[in-house]
């Protein structure tokens, strides 16, 4: 039984970078973006001359602290699938 487990945590874990990067989804970033982001700023801060995000990893953390702000508890791959659109309409950073 243990054996058992193990083995499909094992292929579990195996299959999440699959699962994740078929989903990145930039329409719903850009829905779930409009749903919730729009309360406290505009898209003004992500296009402004000095603005505070300065790379893909910093784009990703701030993504978070401002849902945290928000407390919209987003998934992983909703938090993906938004600082997906922000960095392909906005951003543009290399990965
Ligand atoms: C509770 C208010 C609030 C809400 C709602 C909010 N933000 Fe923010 N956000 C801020 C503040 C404050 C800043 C920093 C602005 C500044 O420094 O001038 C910011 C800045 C940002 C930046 C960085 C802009 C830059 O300068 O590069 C990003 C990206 C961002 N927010 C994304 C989001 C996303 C995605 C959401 C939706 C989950 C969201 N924000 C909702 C308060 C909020």
């Amino acid at each position: 039984m243990l054996k058992i487990s193990s083995a499909l945590i094992v292929i579990g874990l195996s299959m999440v970078p699959v699962v994740s990067q078929a989903a990145v989804d930039i329409k719903r970033g850009e829905e779930l973006l409009q749903q919730r982001c729009y309360g406290c700023h505009g898209e003004d801060v992500y296009v402004r001359e000095k603005r505070i995000v300065k790379d893909f990893p910093g784009l990703e953390k701030r993504v978070r602290f401002c849902t945290q702000q928000v407390n919209v508890n987003w998934f992983d791959d909703e938090i993906t699938d938004v600082v997906e659109f922000l960095n392909s309409e906005y951003y543009h950073f290399k990965k």
